[in-house]
C-alpha cells in the first residue's frame, strides 16, 4: 500500500510550489511520487475544474459547486489515486477533501455534515495519512495569487480570488480548525516565509516520517 500526502491552504499559500519541491526530494531518494491535484487530476475532472474556476460562472450556486467538486473527486480517486496507492506509490495531491470542508463548508457556509457525507461517498474512504497545511495571512496569500493571475496568459482561474477577504478568512480558520481536530494527520507550516525556508520546514517534517516506509503511517484506506 502506498502513502497519500495532501497539501492544503488558502489561495497563494505556496502549496503547489512546495509540493513540487518535496517531489524532487523524494525523487532524489529513489521514489517516483505521483503528483496530482484537485479539482482535476484526470481528463474528466479537468473539464469539471474548468467549469468550477471560470470567473464567467459567477452565478453558480453553492450546492451546484459542491456537487461538481464531489463529482470531480469521485472520478479522480477512482482513476488516479486508488490505483496509484494500490501500486505502492507515494501520492502527493494539491488539495483534497479538507478543501471542500474549508471552502464550501466554512467559506460558503454549507452544511458540514452534508459535506462530510459527500466526501465519504466520493473518496470511497480513501484518506490522506499526512496533510501539510501551509498557513499564511489572507492578505499575503491573496497578494501572491493576484500577482500570479495577472502574469498568466492562458485561461484565468480567478473565481475564488474574487471572493471577499472575509470569505478567505473563514476558509483559513476552517483549515486551522480541521488541523486542530486531527493533529496526528496535519502538519501546520508557516507559509509566510521564503520558498527555501518553507521547503526546509516541510522536508524536515515529512522526510523522517518516510524513513520507516509507508508502514510508519496508517493505511490510507480505513
Ligand atoms: P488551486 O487554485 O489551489 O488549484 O485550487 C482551485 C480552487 O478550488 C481554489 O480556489 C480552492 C477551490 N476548491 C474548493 O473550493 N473546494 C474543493 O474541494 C477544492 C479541491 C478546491
Amino acid at each position: 500500500m502506498g502513502l497519500f500526502i495532501t497539501f492544503e491552504g488558502i489561495e497563494g499559500c505556496g502549496k503547489t510550489t512546495q509540493m513540487k519541491l518535496l517531489a524532487k526530494d523524494l525523487e532524489e531518494k529513489g521514489r517516483t511520487p505521483v503528483m496530482t491535484r484537485e479539482p482535476g487530476g484526470c481528463p474528466i475532472a479537468d473539464q469539471i475544474r474548468n467549469l468550477l474556476l471560470d470567473a464567467a460562472n459567477s452565478r453558480m450556486v453553492p450546492l451546484a459547486e459542491l456537487f461538481l467538486y464531489s463529482a470531480a473527486r469521485a472520478q479522480h480517486v477512482s482513476e488516479v489515486i486508488t490505483p496509484a496507492l494500490a501500486a505502492g506509490k507515494i501520492v502527493l495531491c494539491d488539495r483534497f477533501t479538507d478543501a471542500t470542508i474549508a471552502y464550501q463548508g466554512h467559506g460558503r457556509q454549507l452544511d458540514l455534515l452534508l459535506i462530510e457525507q459527500l466526501n465519504l461517498l466520493a473518496t470511497t474512504l480513501v484518506r490522506p495519512q499526512l496533510t501539510i497545511l501551509l498557513d499564511c495571512p489572507v492578505e499575503v496569500g491573496l497578494g501572491r495569487a493576484m500577482a500570479r493571475i495577472s502574469s498568466t496568459t492562458g485561461a484565468k482561474e480567478e473565481r475564488f480570488e474574487q471572493e471577499s477577504v472575509l470569505f478567505h478568512n473563514r476558509v483559513r480558520n476552517g483549515y486551522l480548525q480541521l488541523a486542530t481536530a486531527a493533529p496526528d494527520r496535519f502538519i501546520i507550516i508557516n507559509g509566510d516565509g521564503n520558498i527555501k525556508e518553507v521547503h526546509a520546514a516541510i522536508a524536515s517534517a515529512v522526510l523522517p516520517r518516510l524513513a520507516g516506509g509507508a508502514g510508519s503511517c496508517r493505511s490510507p484506506i480505513l
